[in-house]
């Protein structure tokens, strides 16, 4: 019997095509999430899933689960997914690390010179028609070369992100559970022990962690009181490693100067919150991996964890591979 596989998206034509040359699959149409309703009901009929990063495969969905096998995230963050459940079910569930870190450390290091030399602020005023006169002072930003960038995680793309901020002379210190004296060797890095102590030194504090429970939230209105009132955040990871009420007000009575969100909580912003409308907020919708080259090989990636595990028995990253022996 050919297996079935729901893809949620259309978005990777590639990916889709390799998955038909093996299975019978069938593709969730619309450029929204499948409802709810919808992943359970398939999660009764297919075998495979493949996914995007907010599809919910949460207790419900995978209890409903009769023939699901696996689960695949076209995603490295799997915060969507009850990994615990999944693996109490026998279904093992595969991401695409190694492939995005580049594409998103070029965006947070895009985000970082956009939000302290005002780039965005300023090309939105040349739109507004105000370029009326010479005249550079309503634009003054911060440098970038000579300041401390912070970097909280320095994982794949933390690190990635310090090769491209050394590049701009910036002093990089970072806060992580276990040091990365490569790193330190490498390019300088100073680590911190203490987060509470990154951030009073931090000019740009950037969030570079998976949201987990010792992560949600971690950066509160604590944390945004320790942060220098000429500083900056930006956040390339999950929008709920973050308080947003909380970096609301800190922006509102400038404890802080400005913020750069790739992600929020929820996604998508509603666009009657206040941080959308913030001057000295710039917001992108959760695109910081999104080039057309590296969403077509996350696509491709995700494909192959289905096809290795179907064909094969082995997948390229798997996030249960207790499950695999
Ligand atoms: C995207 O947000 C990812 O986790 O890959």
């Amino acid at each position: 019997m050919t297996k079935k596989v729901f893809v949620s998206r259309p978005i990777v034509p590639d990916a889709i095509d390799k998955l038909k040359s093996f299975f019978q699959v069938e593709v969730w149409n619309e450029t929204g999430p499948p409802p709810k309703s919808v992943l359970i009901e398939k999660s009764v009929e297919c075998d495979a899933f493949m996914i995007e990063a907010n599809d919910p495969i949460d207790f419900d969905v995978i209890n409903a689960a009769k023939n699901l096998k696996i689960v695949s995230t076209r995603a490295v963050g799997y915060d969507n997914i009850d990994l615990s459940s999944a693996t109490e079910k026998g279904i093992l569930i595969g991401n695409t690390p190694g492939i995005l870190h580049e594409s998103c450390a070029d965006f947070a290091m895009g985000l970082i010179l956009t939000l302290g030399r005002r780039i965005s602020y300023s090309h939105h005023n040349v739109l507004k028609g105000n370029w009326k006169v010479f005249d550079q002072t309503p634009y003054l930003g911060t440098d970038v070369h000579g300041k401390t960038l912070g970097l909280l995680g320095v994982g794949m793309i933390g690190s990635a992100v310090a090769k491209r901020a050394s590049g701009f002379n910036m002093k990089i210190i970072y806060h992580s559970r276990s040091r990365k004296i490569d790193l330190e060797n490498q390019l300088g890095l100073i680590w911190k022990s203490s987060l509470d102590e990154m951030l009073q030194e931090s000019d740009y504090v950037s969030i570079h962690v998976p949201l987990n429970d010792d992560t949600k939230k971690i950066i509160g209105k604590r944390e945004l009181d320790l942060m220098k009132s000429d500083s900056f955040l930006i956040n390339t990871s999950r929008g709920g490693t973050i308080d947003q009420l909380a970096l609301t007000n800190a922006l509102k009575t400038h404890q802080i100067l400005g913020a750069a969100l790739d992600v929020t909580d929820p996604e998508p912003i509603a666009h009657d919150d206040p941080l959308v409308s913030m001057e000295n907020v710039i917001i992108t919708p959760h695109i910081s991996s999104a080039s057309a080259a590296t969403l077509r090989n996350m696509g491709i990636m995700a494909a192959d964890n289905i096809i290795h595990f179907f064909t094969e028995g082995k997948m390229l990253a798997c996030l249960n591979p207790e499950l695999l022996s």
